[in-house]
């Protein structure tokens, strides 16, 4: 298994180009599914998460390939409505391929994902809106077997609380049912977003999309695109917070701060300024420690989950006491423990971590149990004194593209080893 030795303390200097949204690139793809013509993703990351959802639609008929950053994907016929647990235990956003499968096939056995190590994730929010688009829904060994032999059609559906894959799955759906639906209570995230752009492009009929209430006019027949896909606002995040770490100043490229939504002001408070550039970010650290600001996740245009443990490691070396509390998963804090032995001082109590800002954290052998915790890690590496080693390097693979490479180029002292 891979690893990253990080020599820390140097701060970062250079242009960063962001790559697209790993969470929008894999729900677009299952767009695919919908159209017999071809769907043409531009910007789109070479992450092992794309690999992997390119491998599922593979064996359901949609054939794929990548040309730089352009992949086109083309579902001319379905070849099998079963998505084995193999393929979708190892990434939930496979789970997503449930709706159009259904929508154009009339019939999908999809394996359930299960649990992850951020927590249990239940997929019972996506079913209920399949139900009301006129599945009929068993569960059997660990898959679910939906039927819609008429077609799906239009629907109320009203979440009880914010889902961001149930709100993209519904849209999905609906983009191929008969009628209208209408989703309340709907993420709002830039993805949903996103999504909407290219379904209206593919000709469905989409309105609302950001806000809580999105209305949905399916059609008969989707046809192909061609669409860009928006910037990473979690890796946008991400190198904006190791600046924050290391100091230094970073020009982010090809992305939008507005992006980051109230994350934005909070790394501002922190110590960091932003300046508009024609495709992009500069960013840079204003003061020599950062200072602490507490922070609670939320569903956009809250602070994302997906920054939270890059935004704990940046405050283990800020001024003072920082609380940061988590409100969309129950269980995202393994990456304290890890940053602990680097010498951090965090206390967890339930779902509030308090960290107490040190001067400067050591090296040392970490690992994380997922993405975004294992990039904490790196970025409490660029910071740390002397050597860290960043295990399980293959979960930074699934969502951060030519990490150490992008990393590098500005400055870091950082190489993966190959055992
Ligand atoms: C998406 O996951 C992202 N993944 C996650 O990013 C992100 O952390 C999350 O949204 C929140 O922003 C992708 O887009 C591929 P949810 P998703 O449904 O859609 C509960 C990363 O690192 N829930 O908004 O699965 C759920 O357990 C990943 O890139 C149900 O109870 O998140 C959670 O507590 C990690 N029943 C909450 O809702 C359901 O049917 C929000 O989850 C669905 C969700």
């Amino acid at each position: 298994m891979d690893k990253l030795a990080i020599i820390g303390g140097r701060p970062l200097y250079g242009i960063v180009p962001i790559s697209g949204a790993k969470n929008s690139a894999l729900k677009l793809m299952a767009a695919s599914l919908l159209t017999d013509e071809e769907i043409v993703l531009e910007n789109a990351p070479r992450l092992a998460d794309v690999d992997m959802l390119m491998r599922l639609l593979d064996q359901h008929g949609a054939q794929s390939s990548f040309d730089g950053a352009t992949l086109r994907l083309r579902a001319k016929d379905i070849k099998s409505t079963e998505a084995p647990y193999d393929l979708v235990r190892k990434m939930r956003a496979s789970f997503n391929v449930l709706g159009p499968l259904l929508a154009r096939e009339g019939k999908a056995k999809v394996s359930l994902p299960g649990g992850c190590a951020i927590g249990a994730r239940p997929v019972d929010l996506h079913l209920q809106a399949l139900a009301a688009m006129g599945a009929k829904i068993d569960l059997d060994e660990g898959y679910v077997i939906a039927e819609a032999p008429d077609g799906l059609h239009g629907a109320d559906i009203s979440f009880p609380f914010v889902s961001v894959g149930a709100t993209e799955h519904a849209m999905l759906a609906a983009a191929r049912a008969k009628g209208e639906t209408h989703i309340s209570n709907a993420a709002c995230e830039p993805e949903i977003a996103d999504l909407a752009e290219c379904l209206n492009a593919m000709g469905a009929k989409v309105s609302g999309a950001g806000t809580s209430a999105i209305h949905v006019v399916g059609a008969d027949r989707l046809s192909g695109v061609t669409h860009r896909v928006l910037p990473d606002r979690i890796e946008t995040g991400a190198y904006a917070m190791a600046v924050g770490t290391t100091g230094g100043e970073l020009t982010l490229a090809n992305t939008d701060v507005e992006l980051l939504g109230a994350a934005l002001p909070i790394l501002e408070k922190a110590g960091l300024s932003f300046a508009a550039t024609d495709d992009g970010v500069k960013v840079k650290k204003e003061r020599d420690r950062c200072l602490a600001v507490d922070i609670e996740t939320k569903p956009y245009p809250g602070i994302a989950t997906d920054l939270q443990a890059m935004f704990m490691a940046m405050m283990t070396t800020a001024d003072g006491v920082s609380r940061v509390k988590e409100t969309i998963f129950e269980n995202r804090f393994m990456h304290a423990p890890e940053l602990s032995r680097m010498g951090a001082k965090i206390s967890v109590d339930g779902q509030t971590a308090t960290v107490t800002g040190v001067e400067r954290l050591k090296g040392a052998p970490v690992m994380a149990t997922d993405l975004r915790a294992s990039m904490s890690l790196v970025i409490a590496a660029l910071g740390a004194e002397g050597q860290t080693m960043v295990n399980r390097v293959y979960h930074l693979d699934r969502g951060f593209e030519r990490l150490e490479e992008k990393l590098a180029e500005c400055g870091a002292l950082i190489e993966r080893v190959s055992e």
